[in-house]
């Protein structure tokens, strides 16, 4: 299709290695292959693209770059990507003028003016969480805080806090319908029956959430001034708000989850970086430059939105190179935000990157200001990526003010989904300071 490097490798051993470890996968094959280079992971072409600058082109001009895998590279039975067949068409999977109409209509919830509003639920959520802990108990950290980043969107967004009952079942739901699904959206093109048969599955798995998203929309009218609620007023069809909703929930809270299973983890193994962070939540409980570094470097190293899709919708030149129209094209803040081209000892946890001096003012290196996107960037970044910080700030404040966090057992490992996850439990011994 063009003259673009190619990855060299059998489409097996591309196959496999994608399996395997697909961030590791993608690392590698742009610290071999340059800043663009051709996979054979698909039926149709799919490129790699981690130059920074054309990372950025790519997501911010909506005009030659779509959302979303091509056609050429999706599940031909479906003629749409996995996601979107299982979302519906929300704000994260719609394209066009419906997504402009939906941002616009969403954008404001989540403005930074807003936050404020939102600190209390977010700090009561958080000690209602570490209320329940007890000296010396070991707990799955992640767990613990995908229910109390659940409860967090529930009452900000929907105006009402899920049961414990409902955010474990969301829990299983959303991990059976993501199982597999970032892998999935390459591999099933080359077998369409397994594929559909797949998404089919994953649909199924939700239906406990969409019992709870009717519940939800049933709450009396005059209670509340949510989102939900101007959703709901807006006249939306019941189909476009279950997708709207359902989208939220995937969206709004495994993300914030990941960010703060992770940052516990990496703090649990720099205990220097851990004293110097409580010393500064004593004297200064949320703003703190450190703290903020620490969430930086967390998504640095651990984004939770490990993997971008866009595809050409005309012939373009990236990083010097022509792709004519229908390419799909894998962008990763995980392989930006390893690439040692920009950051110095890229895998070590080192949140004074992101400071002055030993104890300055927070400031965003030369580094970031290029090879930086946890939350993407143009018309389709976060629509909550203020919020999210903010949320995280105070949650991880208010743990690490009155506990201490350990490993119990060996360190956890990334498990690349739609969100970079811990595999497995995220084991933690907790005490009291
Ligand atoms: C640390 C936490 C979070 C991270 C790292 C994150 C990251 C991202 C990224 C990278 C995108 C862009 C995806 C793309 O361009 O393909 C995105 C989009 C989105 N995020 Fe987040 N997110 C976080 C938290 C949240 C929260 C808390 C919410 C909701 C309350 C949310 C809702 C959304 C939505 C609805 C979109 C789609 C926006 C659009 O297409 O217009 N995110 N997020």
């Amino acid at each position: 299709m063009t003259d673009l490097p190619r990855h060299g490798r059998s489409r097996v051993a591309q196959i496999a290695g994608i399996v395997r470890n697909a961030p590791d996968f993608l690392q590698r094959a742009a610290e071999r292959c340059g800043d663009i280079v051709q996979l054979d992971v698909a039926r149709g072409p799919v490129v790699l693209l981690t130059d920074p600058d054309a990372t950025r082109t790519a997501l911010a001009d909506n005009k030659r770059f779509s959302k979303g895998f091509a056609p050429s590279a999706q599940i031909g039975h479906l003629g749409e990507s996995p996601m979107r067949t299982i979302l519906g068409d929300g704000l994260l999977t719609s394209r066009g003028e419906r997504h402009r109409q939906r941002r616009r209509f969403i954008q404001p919830e989540f403005h930074p003016h807003r936050l404020g509003t939102y600190d209390e639920i977010i700090r009561s959520e958080a000690d209602r969480m570490t209320s329940s802990w007890r000296d010396g108990a070991i707990i799955d950290v992640h767990a613990t805080f995908a229910e109390t980043t659940l409860r967090i969107l529930t009452r900000t967004a929907f105006g009402t806090a899920v049961s414990d009952a409902d955010a474990a079942m969301v829990r299983t739901s959303m991990d059976a319908a993501t199982r597999w699904m970032a892998i999935n959206a390459i591999l099933v093109a080359f077998a369409p029956r397994l594929g559909h048969r797949q998404v089919l599955a994953r649909r199924a798995a939700l239906a406990g959430i969409d019992g709870l998203i009717g519940r939800l929309l049933a709450q009396p009218a005059e209670t509340r001034n949510d989102l939900l609620f101007r959703l709901a007023a807006a006249g939306l069809s019941d189909g476009d708000l279950r997708a709207e909703l359902l989208t939220l929930l995937l969206a709004g809270h495994e993300t914030s989850t990941n960010a703060l299973a992770w940052a516990c983890h990496a703090l649990a193994g720099q205990p220097g970086v851990l004293a110097a962070v409580n010393a500064e939540v004593e004297a200064d409980p949320v703003e703190g430059p450190l703290l903020r570094a620490v969430v930086d470097e967390t998504l640095r190293l651990y984004p939770p939105i490990w993997l971008m899709v866009r595809q050409t919708l005309s012939d373009v030149v990236l990083a010097g190179r022509r792709l004519p129209a229908g390419i799909t094209i894998l962008l990763s803040p995980y392989v930006l935000h390893r690439d040692r081209r920009w950051w110095s000892h890229p895998a070590e946890f080192d949140p004074y990157r992101w400071l002055t001096g030993p104890s300055g003012t927070h400031r965003t290196p030369v580094e970031a200001r290029r090879a930086y996107l946890p939350f993407g960037a143009g018309p389709r970044a976060c629509v909550a990526g203020a919020f999210a910080v903010n949320e995280i700030m105070i949650v991880l404040s208010r743990v690490l003010r009155d506990w201490h966090l350990r490993y119990a057992g060996a360190p956890a490992r990334m498990l690349p989904r739609v969100t970079l996850r811990p595999r497995g439990e995220m084991r933690m011994r907790i005490s009291r300071r």
